[in-house]
C-alpha cells in the first residue's frame, strides 16, 4: 500500500533525533513538488532545537506537539518569485501546498510520522513567526510540518466516497463502475 494511503497526522513523537539524510530526502521531496509556472516559489526553514519549537509551538493554539517534535520544516513562499505577474497572482498557494504534502509524504516513507500546522493566511502567526526567525517582508511563512519518530500512529484512514464522485456531468453515476473496496 502506498505511503499516500498510510499517512495520517502524527502528533505524538519518541524523543529521537532524525539523521540529517533522512532529513535531506524528506526537504528534496518538497522540491520535486509540482508548480505553475514551474516558478517553485518555495524555501524551507529547518527547526530542530527545542527553544526554536517551542517559540513556534507558542504562535499557534493548534501546535502543541511541536515541543515533542524532533524538528519542525517551515515552507515558506517567496512572493518575489510566487507573484511576479501581479499581487493578486495566488497559484502559488497550490505550489506550496503540494510541497507540503510531499514532505508529508516522504516522512512516511521515511518510516517517521509528521503533520501539518496551518500559518498562511494567519497574520498573527505570519507575524510572530517572521519576526522570531528574521524573514523579510518578501518571503512568508505558509505551513509548518512538526515530524519525528511516531509514539502514536493513527490507523490507515477509508475516506473514499462513491456519492461524491461523477461521471460525465455533475450528479451522472456511472454504473458500471465497480464497487470500490477498501484496499
Ligand atoms: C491546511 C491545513 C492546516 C492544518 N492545521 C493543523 C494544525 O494547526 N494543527 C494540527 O494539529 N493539525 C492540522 N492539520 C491537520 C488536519 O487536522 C488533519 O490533516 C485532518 O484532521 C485529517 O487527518 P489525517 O491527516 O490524519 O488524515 C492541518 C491540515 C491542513 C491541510
Amino acid at each position: 500500500m502506498s505511503v499516500i494511503f498510510n499517512r495520517r497526522s502524527v502528533r505524538h513523537f519518541l524523543s529521537k533525533k532524525i539523521d540529517q539524510d533522512k532529513l535531506e530526502r524528506i526537504l528534496r521531496a518538497g522540491f520535486e513538488a509540482p508548480s505553475a509556472h514551474n516558478r517553485r516559489p518555495w524555501e524551507f526553514l529547518v527547526a530542530t532545537s527545542q527553544e526554536d519549537r517551542e517559540a513556534i509551538a507558542a504562535m499557534s493554539p493548534y501546535a502543541k506537539m511541536l515541543g515533542g517534535a524532533a524538528a519542525a520544516i517551515t515552507v515558506c513562499v517567496n512572493l518575489g518569485i510566487g507573484c511576479v505577474d501581479n499581487p493578486g497572482d495566488t497559484w502559488w498557494i497550490q505550489d506550496l501546498s503540494a510541497a507540503t504534502e510531499n514532505i508529508l509524504l516522504q516522512i512516511v516513507e521515511e518510516g517517521l510520522g509528521g503533520v501539518w500546522l496551518g500559518w498562511y493566511p494567519d497574520e498573527d502567526r505570519i507575524r510572530a513567526f517572521s519576526g522570531r526567525f528574521g524573514l523579510p517582508p518578501h518571503i512568508l511563512p505558509f505551513s509548518v510540518v512538526a515530524l519525528g519518530y511516531a509514539a502514536k500512529t493513527p490507523e490507515p484512514a477509508f475516506r473514499f466516497d462513491a456519492g461524491k464522485v461523477y461521471y460525465g456531468a455533475y450528479g451522472r453515476k456511472n454504473d458500471g463502475a465497480a464497487e470500490y473496496k477498501k484496499i
